[in-house]
């Protein structure tokens, strides 16, 4: 399911906001690669460009967390920790041929995404919403 990005979906932080655009883009351009049948090895570049982006955007975020004191850095980096281990899962389970399962995954990528945007990373705004250059 292709994922429109809204503009409820911005928190205000122009670096933030730009990185979980691009993630959304990421996420859609593995539902097209999928659909398109590009073939797996093509899929497979595109989950791990995924994976390697979500990884650089906790980085940035939990940099800002961890350096500002966020009561709630543990709790958020633990969250990211398990998004990624989840896209390594379905990964795998891709590889191993489990090719209709993809879908699935997509959805649950997005709806993993948006929420955790719209909940835990909306609670750091009023603190952090400075700490971002
Ligand atoms: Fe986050």
């Amino acid at each position: 399911m292709y994922l429109e990005w809204k503009s409820s979906y911005e928190l205000g932080i122009d670096k933030v906001d730009k990185q979980h655009m691009r993630l959304v883009a990421l996420i859609n351009r593995l539902d097209e690669s999928h659909r398109d049948d590009k073939g797996r090895d093509t899929v497979e570049t595109v989950f791990q460009g995924l994976m390697d982006y979500c990884n650089y955007h906790f980085v940035v975020e939990e940099m800002v967390m961890k350096n500002h004191g966020y009561r709630e850095y543990d709790n958020h980096k633990i969250k990211h920790g398990l998004f990624i281990e989840k896209i390594k899962t379905y990964k795998s389970e891709y590889l191993k041929g489990d090719i209709t399962s993809l879908l699935k995954t997509i959805d649950y990528l997005n709806s993993w995404l948006i929420e955790h945007i719209m909940v835990e990373d909306r609670q750091y705004v009023p603190v952090l919403k400075e700490k971002f250059h």
